[in-house]
């Protein structure tokens, strides 16, 4: 297995890793999508965590209806903690994970009792020793470029072999700044894909389902972050006022405004961005 401290992790991605091992801390789930609610929860009741983790068990069951009959090797790409390869394994497929990050490396190894592989490096440095029947792209997909994404892919499967993915798409190309401006322009991808010899076999939009666990961040965030940090500013104004002065400052130029985008996601979402599942088949190889 590579020494985690040989692999180069660039800043922004350590920046990712630290907010999705936040969210780990936070929920303990073995999942870190957004899940599947199904039925969709009346707007009267209250969102919980634990209502979130059968959305996310609901979630992969969802995306395993998408898989073809015959798949037995799976490349799940940005494969987190676990919780989808131990899903698949328990369901007979070989799987082998892939993710830059060595604090999820360890949670894979463990939540997956080591039987499946983990590759810790990132995608577009992936070096292959056999091709796949899938690979699988569960909310990994934006973190990716488009060609990367597309080519890698191609390389790797098996002549017509499957690309499973599902993730949030920007369906306003226009939206280009802000907390999901990282996910693929959805005809960019597409087109991406095409070119490298792919063929859009199935899709389903799913946004309707997913949103609630946008609305319950959201709800959490409103609840326990924002009085945290009251809680927290109280405390330094009492202790140490010029420290406070600093970090109302601080607060002031750069975090009021992530704050305030983050209050209106659900907005944000609805009006630019859908979440898609879609699998695509690779062309035969030319032998
Ligand atoms: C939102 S999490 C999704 C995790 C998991 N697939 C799931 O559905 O629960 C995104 C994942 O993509 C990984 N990731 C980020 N950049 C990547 C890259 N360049 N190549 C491969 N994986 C990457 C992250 O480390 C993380 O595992």
């Amino acid at each position: 297995m590579p020494n985690p401290n040989l692999i180069h992790i660039p800043k922004a991605t350590r920046y990712q890793n630290a907010a999705l091992n936040y969210y780990l801390e936070l929920t303990g789930s073995p999942y870190l999508h957004y899940g599947y609610w199904e039925p969709l929860p009346d707007s009267s009741t209250e969102l919980t965590l634990v209502q979130l983790r059968t959305a996310q068990e609901a979630y992969i069951a969802k995306l395993l209806t998408f898989i073809p009959v015959g798949t037995n090797t799976v490349l799940d790409v940005g494969c987190g903690t676990g919780g989808n390869a131990t899903y698949l394994l328990d369901r007979g497929f070989t799987v082998e994970g892939l993710a830059p990050d060595p604090f999820q490396q360890e949670k894979f190894v463990s939540q997956t009792n080591g039987q499946a592989p983990f590759h810790l490096t990132k995608f577009e440095d992936f070096k292959r020793t056999h091709s796949y029947d899938l690979i699988l792209f569960s909310e990994s997909s934006q973190y990716i470029a488009a060609l990367d994404l597309a080519q890698g892919a191609a390389r790797l499967l098996n002549g017509g072999g499957y690309l499973l993915l599902a993730d949030m798409l920007r369906v306003d190309a226009k939206y280009h700044e802000g907390i999901f401006s990282n996910c693929h322009v959805s005809n960019v991808l597409h087109a991406a894909l095409v070119q490298a010899g792919f063929n859009l076999v199935k899709s389903e939009d799913i946004s309707t389902q997913v949103a609630p666990t946008i609305d319950l961040c959201i709800n959490n965030f409103r609840t326990f972050g924002l009085s945290t940090i009251k809680y927290i500013a109280a405390l330094v104004a009492i202790a140490v006022p010029p420290l406070h002065a600093l970090l109302r400052w601080i607060f002031n130029r750069w975090i009021q405004k992530l704050i305030v985008e983050g209050l209106e996601a659900r907005t944000i979402f609805d009006r630019h961005l859908c979440y898609e599942i879609q699998l695509w088949q690779l062309s035969e190889k030319d032998e």
